[in-house]
């Protein structure tokens, strides 16, 4: 297992994409602690791990709120004795655009998305640094982060501000052998996050019903270089991957996108159209 013996903190843990990465982290060996503003999120994905055979505490923290910040440490401390990597995914959606947009609407889901992963990533570096044996962040991004994206602007300006986020606090942290990468998903199959929900036995409402989304999805696969949909599972082979210092040991200030090729597509190419030929 690449993270026997590592403590992992996971904001965001809905049964969705950040519980699908705990999991994996949790199957890799890592103690996990599931941090989300909803207490049936935590108490879901600890419990889960725990009947896997792993070991995790659920901790309900307000990100952008630094004392229960300081506290969620605290408690990763208590439980286990380190934190050793940080995975900062907690998210608030808001689909607005720049016309529509209140300022207290955006300040808030840009307090979320780069305020919770400062004050994450600052208080989980201090207690990194203490340790004295290095460690590991990852900060989740999005394709939204990559391109100009109507109708999203609070999601799309704060997703890309974490990439050079990561890029800045990887130069800092680099002395104390802190590593600091992120991780691009793209739209994710949720049939998985739908089946962890039932798994947990927590209530998960899918941003439409799970029709309308099925249809979205498949258009959206369909639309991707390779054909399908990341499943939340799949992005958390590659965090563990990120994470695990001998695999990726040399790897800081990078972003890897997990997307099935969506942001290295040329624009002018639609794969569900077949091969690209402009005189077609
Ligand atoms: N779902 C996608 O298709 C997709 C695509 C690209 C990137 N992403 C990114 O992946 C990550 C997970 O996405 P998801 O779809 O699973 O999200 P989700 O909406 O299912 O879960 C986000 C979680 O964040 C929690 N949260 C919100 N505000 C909080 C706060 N102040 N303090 C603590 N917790 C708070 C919510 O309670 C929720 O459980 C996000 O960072 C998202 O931007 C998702």
């Amino acid at each position: 297992m690449k993270l026997e013996g590592k403590v992992a903190v996971v904001t965001g843990t809905s049964p969705n994409i950040m519980g699908g990465i705990a999991e994996e982290l949790a199957a890799e060996g890592a103690r996990l602690v599931a941090v989300d503003a909803r207490e049936d999120f935590v108490n879901g994905c600890a419990e889960s791990i725990k009947r896997s055979g792993g070991e995790a505490i659920g901790v309900v923290c307000d990100v952008t709120d630094e004392e229960q910040v300081k506290r969620t440490i605290g408690s990763a401390v208590e439980a286990f004795g380190s934190v050793d990597i940080l995975v900062n995914g907690a998210v608030k959606q808001n689909r607005k655009g720049l016309l529509g947009m209140p300022i207290d609407e955006f300040r808030a889901q840009v307090d979320i998305i780069l305020g919770g992963a400062l004050l994450f990533s600052k208080h989980a570096a201090l207690q990194m640094i203490e340790q004295g044996r290095g460690g590991s962040i990852i900060n989740i991004a999005s394709t939204e982060a990559h391109g100009g994206s109507p109708g999203n602007i609070g999601y799309a300006t704060s997703k890309s501000g974490l990439l050079n986020f990561t890029r800045s606090i990887a130069m800092e942290l680099s002395e104390h052998r802190i590593r600091v990468n992120s991780l691009t998903p793209t739209a994710t199959d949720v049939y998985e996050g739908r089946d962890r929900a039932e798994r947990w036995g927590v209530e998960w409402l899918m941003p439409t019903g799970i029709a309308d989304m099925a249809a979205i999805l498949e258009e959206r696969g369909r639309m991707t270089p390779l054909r399908r949909l990341p499943k939340p599972s799949e992005y958390g082979k590659a965090v563990a991957f990120l994470t695990c210092d001998d695999e990726a040991g040399m790897i800081t200030g990078f972003d890897l996108r997990v997307d099935g090729g969506n942001v290295a597509r040329f624009w002018g190419w639609n794969p569900a159209d077949g091969p690209h030929d402009w005189v077609r």
